[in-house]
């Protein structure tokens, strides 16, 4: 989703705001752009398309010379990608310029104001509404100009906003949108993310819902929607500023996934103990635990599907009834939680719309909300009661790989934990359950090891035109994710079914040659999905199998076997997917396709 970067301070801000945006594109752009003021006026540029073309018209920001300047990617919401709705937007005299990320929901009417008060628009945004109304109140005295226009505006906004006749500061605001704003001794900065200046500054401010602040070369004010000055502390961010770079893979999507088996151990390690699981961070002691009546657990796109898994293990081991919700349905149903119920946000960005408002919504009905998050200081990490990191890093890639696998073993710790302590396992159960835990970043590293068995299967399907996943229980769960990840980076259409549910419509679909893929994993299940595949090949289908190391009968009824090691039923989600997400990846680069950055698709979904 939007980007936005803004720097005042002894540098040339054009090639930091540059520099910046770069490190943001993964959260999904269409166009982007840039204002820098020049110490008489503030110059704009601004071009639909990759960041390299702002780059180019502005040869690297020389063009703009400047000490402070603000920078956007945006992805389209309000109006088509073009140069005239990319940011910065600005009054008639560019004295004032705009970066905005969210949906001023009011626009509309906000717009017919001003239209009546003779303002003119040239593009189709909300956010010129903005700078439009900036004009219209200013009084010389940006902070109150900015608080009165705040006041007047429904929605979601993070801002970046510069004020030509006061050269010597920029402003930002937030509400219901990330921001960050960080400090170096060169400078302060604006971003929407870390990575965006932690080539320049460790220390970071996470701006609060509806805080302004005042940023100067060498200072930054921070202050209320009553204009009340506050003080707020400083976090010293101590990731590895390679960790958002590529590493020598081709891609970060790859990257990702070989980090995987460390991810899952990172997630796993603060709670595995000697022999328990211990998750302070639940804020739960084992009494509430016992208390629990009911799980709803909320989220889109694969922390969905994490959250389907969870729906499975959380049943079948702690035998606690669990709903899950794509957040996006869950906010608009008016959901009924009965007393004791337990609400889960997952999310990884933690900036999620949907999962926002929907653990808001959970919230608003008295329900405490556990988020399993994966950034750190991101809005549902913060309004969540409870938070449970999933210790999986940045994730650049668009396509979920590594945090969707952190969150699995989110799920797992909290059903394994749940079933001791509401004893539906024994004694014996848990430490089999705990080894077998202890034992997944190893088997996650060695199906990661066999990847060019699967390289070779992608190599000849990169011309499908429709591919089908399948499989029961958890198995269906894998296949959801697994046709995601297929479909999202090749383009390829892909469709997940419950295997049983084929033969109610879908199997019409099934053509000689169309690849099927059949998740099983789950011995009670075998021979029940061992008949599915035989029915669609019965109608041509070819058939691609993912399943325990030693069921070997599957392989009279498939094309093509892939095995997992074993591990306990509850837990092959995390094995049998590496297969899946190494297929999609191979198909997509055999493709050509922009494997990090899919067409149409944003890292961080922060508008509904
Ligand atoms: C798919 C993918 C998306 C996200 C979804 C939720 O690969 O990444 O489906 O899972 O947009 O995002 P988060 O987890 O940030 O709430």
């Amino acid at each position: 989703m939007c980007g936005i970067v803004g720097y005042i301070g002894k540098k040339q801000a054009a090639p930091v705001i540059l520099d910046g945006l770069a490190r943001l594109e993964y959260r999904g752009y269409d166009s982007a752009g840039m204002a820098v003021f020049d110490g008489e006026k503030v110059n704009v540029t601004k071009a639909v398309g990759r960041l390299k073309v702002l780059e180019e018209l502005t040869h690297g920001g020389e063009t703009m010379p400047g000490l402070a300047g603000i920078g956007h990617t945006r992805w389209a919401t309000h109006g088509a990608p073009n140069d005239v709705n990319s940011h910065p937007h600005f009054n008639k005299g560019k004295t004032i310029t705009v970066v905005h990320n969210g949906i001023i929901e009011n626009y509309i009417s906000l717009r017919n104001k001003l239209t009546k008060k003779g303002y003119s628009f040239v593009s189709e945004t909300d956010t010129e509404v903005a700078a439009q109304m900036l004009d219209y109140y200013y009084n010389g005295n940006p902070l109150e100009t900015i608080l009165k226009v705040l006041h007047r505006i429904e929605g979601s906004y993070a801002l970046g906003i510069m004020f030509a006749d006061h050269p010597g500061e920029i402003f930002a605001a937030r509400k219901g949108s990330p921001l960050i704003v960080g400090q170096s001794s060169d400078g302060c900065f604006i971003a929407s993310d870390v990575p965006a200046i932690l080539r320049y500054t460790r220390k970071v401010y996470f701006v609060d819902e509806q805080e302004i602040v005042r940023l100067e070369a060498d200072h930054m004010h921070f202050y209320t929607m009553d204009e009340e000055e506050i003080e707020k502390e400083a976090t010293t961010i101590d990731w590895d500023a390679n960790a958002a770079e590529k590493a020598g893979y081709e891609h970060f999507m790859l990257k990702e996934m070989y980090e995987q088996p460390k991810t899952v151990t990172d997630t796993l390690t603060p709670r595995l103990k000697k022999d328990r699981i211990e998750i302070e961070e639940l804020g739960l002691g084992d009494e509430e635990i016992r208390q629990i009546r009911k799980i709803h657990i909320v989220a889109c796109g694969s922390a969905y599907h994490a959250g389907v898994t969870g729906k499975y293990v959380l049943e079948g081991l702690a035998r606690i009834p669990v709903e899950v919700d794509l957040a996006s349905e869950f906010r608009y149903r008016n959901p009924i939680l009965e007393e004791g119920a337990m609400v889960i946000a997952v999310s990884q960005s933690g900036e999620t719309a949907d999962t926002l408002a929907a653990m808001r919504e959970a919230k608003l009905k008295g329900f405490q909300v556990l988020g399993i998050v994966n950034v750190v200081g991101s809005s549902i990490a913060r309004e969540a009661d409870h938070v449970m990191y999933t210790w999986a890093g940045p994730e650049i890639a668009v396509a979920t790989t590594k945090a969707y696998s952190a969150q699995l073993i989110a799920f797992y710790l909290l059903a394994v934990k749940f079933a001791f302590v509401r004893e539906t396992i024994d004694d014996t159960m848990y430490r089999l359950l705990l080894r077998d835990l202890r034992r997944l970043p190893d088997q996650i590293e060695l199906l990661l090891n066999s990847k060019e068995k699967i390289q070779h299967f992608a190599n000849r399907y990169i011309g499908a035109r429709d591919v089908f996943f399948i499989g029961r229980g958890i198995d269906y769960a894998i296949s959801l994710e697994g046709s995601l990840k297929l479909k999202e980076i090749s383009y390829i259409h892909s469709e997940a079914y419950a295997a049983g549910e084929l033969k109610h419509g879908t199997i019409s679909l099934i053509e000689e040659g169309t690849l099927v893929a059949a998740v099983s994993t789950q011995p009670a299940l075998y021979q029940k999905t061992i008949s599915n595949m035989v029915e669609v090949r019965a109608r041509g289908a070819f058939l691609l199998a993912v399943t325990n190391v030693g069921n070997r009968e599957i392989e009279k009824v498939s094309d093509y076997t892939i095995y997992i090691p074993e591990t306990n039923p509850f837990f092959t989600n995390s094995l049998a997917i590496i297969p899946l997400q190494l297929f999609g990846y191979y198909v997509a680069v055999g493709k050509g396709c922009d494997v990090d950055k899919p067409r149409n698709l944003a890292k961080s979904v922060t508008v509904e």
